[in-house]
């Protein structure tokens, strides 16, 4: 059978190998990639249902094609409902094992298409929409694709605003876990007495008002990830049971008695240090060492300015399409306004001034008027050099800066001519072009046809 099978399959052009034992075939399958398994049910050895479910142990979306003879259709049927794609009585004829083979391998196919899309949009979803350039963001990101895949407990570190709460997000889509929920949890929100019960639930008649049981969001998020955010500013008591859940994996409800399991990865985020706290004794020392196994440190945008013009360009296009405008234009003069202010608010203020600016533009032109004024009336920490290089920036992000700087007042000064622009640099227009699309420099429309 084997022999005879192998032949029609070859002629077809198959590339097919056969084993004799469904032990023989297991080992096969783990050593190669294969596209589909036909399979008998009597054999010599652990036979055919127990080869099947080895087989998908192996590997889950293999089609398993069953031959078997008339008198055993019942134990086919048996193996179709145990996941074999489909069965074959013999005697067949070839071409109904042709045809069988063949939606066999469409549908492996598609399962596989299938895989990639999900993986890439996952992808999409969780890294290309944390922009940045910067050396410190590029060691976020390698942190991110680390630490992913680990349970492991992560404290993100940074200012207000500077992406904390889209990072944690970004670990959990990129984990084992990422189809199950990612829950946050903002302490700063929620009244100190009240906390508990969010995170653990109680039982009813636990406190006054306590009318019904409830779950709390560690069970929620039973399998997937809890986001803590603002951890330092939880009560010192509620971080002994937190303690006790990172530790124990377990906990009681508020009133409870029965011990829940749960299955979390803990992410925590807070925009103050931690340790200050426990040396001031508002923090447990021995959650802060639980917490603090992997520290992910997230920079203030203005130690990272140099992201300012891709951030800038990210947010005018995804509040161009949400307003359901045509892609307005971030103007030179305006990107100089932007990159000289420290955004003290970080990302989070860029975003929410450009949504602003789109939605206020007239024209499709982001001018920098459509700013609010202490974005305008920033001293300016650019010329702060040595703050700059304290803060981590390198001499190379800081010429680049002067660079950029210098570029974008020599198109100001030229309305944006650039051949112009390049004159005053003493540069080829050419080179000035490339310097432009290296520094993601977009000149307006209105430039653009006066420097025709
Ligand atoms: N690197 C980044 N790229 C794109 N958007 C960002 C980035 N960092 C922050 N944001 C955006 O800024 C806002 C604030 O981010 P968030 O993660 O809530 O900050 P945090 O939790 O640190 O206060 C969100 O709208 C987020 O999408
Ligand atoms: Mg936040």
């Amino acid at each position: 059978m084997c022999d005879v099978l192998t032949k029609l399959l070859q002629d077809e052009g198959y590339r097919c190998q056969t084993a004799r034992t469904g032990e023989e075939g297991i080992e096969k399958l783990c050593q190669e990639f294969f596209d589909l398994v036909l399979l008998d049910l009597m054999m010599p050895g652990i036979g055919g249902m127990k080869t099947l479910e080895k087989i998908h142990k192996a590997d889950a979306s293999i089609p398993v094609v069953i031959l078997t003879a008339y008198a055993s259709i019942e134990s086919a049927v048996q193996a179709t409902r145990a996941g074999a794609f489909d069965f074959l009585a013999k005697p067949f004829k070839n071409e109904e094992l042709l045809l069988v083979v063949k939606n066999g391998l469409q549908k492996r196919a598609l399962q596989l298409e299938n895989e990639q899309l999900r993986r890439t949009l996952r992808e999409q979803t969780s890294f290309e929409n944390i922009v940045g350039k910067n050396e410190r963001m590029q060691q976020v990101f390698d942190l991110i694709m680390q630490v992913a895949p680990r349970r492991s407990t992560i404290l993100i570190q940074g200012e207000s605003g500077t992406g904390k709460e889209l990072v944690a997000k970004a670990i959990h889509h990129r984990s084992p876990r990422a189809d199950r929920p990612f829950v946050a949890v903002n302490s700063g929100t929620i009244p100190s007495e009240l906390l508990e019960s969010e995170l653990f639930g109680h039982v009813k008649g636990a406190f006054t008002g306590a009318t019904n049981a409830k779950k709390g969001l560690f069970e929620v998020a039973d399998g997937g990830t809890v986001f803590l955010d603002e951890v330092g500013t939880i009560p010192f008591e509620t971080q002994a049971r937190l303690l006790r859940v990172i530790q124990e994996r377990e906990f009681r409800r508020v009133g409870g008695i029965e011990n829940i399991k749960v299955d979390v990865r803990i992410i925590a985020a807070t925009n103050s240090d931690l340790r200050k706290g426990v040396e001031e004794g508002r923090f447990r020392e021995d959650l802060y060492y639980r917490l603090n196994v992997i520290t992910i440190p997230l920079p203030p945008l203005r130690e990272r300015k140099m992201d300012i013009p891709l951030l800038a360009d990210f947010f005018v296009r995804r509040y161009s399409r949400e307003n359901g405008r045509e892609l307005c234009t971030l103007m030179p003069e305006t990107l100089k306004v932007l990159l000289e202010h420290d955004w003290p608010g970080n990302v989070r203020e860029l975003e929410n001034a450009i949504e602003r600016a789109v939605v206020l533009a007239p024209g499709n032109q982001i001018t920098p008027d459509l700013f609010p004024r202490e974005v305008l009336e920033s001293e300016g920490s650019m010329h702060d050099h040595w703050g700059l290089l304290q803060g981590g920036a390198s001499l190379k992000d800081l010429v680049a800066d002067f660079e950029r700087n210098l570029i974008l007042s020599a198109l100001e000064k030229t309305d944006g001519n650039q051949k112009k622009a390049a004159h005053l640099l003493r540069l080829k227009a050419t080179t000035l072009n490339e310097k432009l699309k290296r520094l993601k420099i977009r000149i307006g429309k209105r430039n653009e046809d006066s420097s025709k």
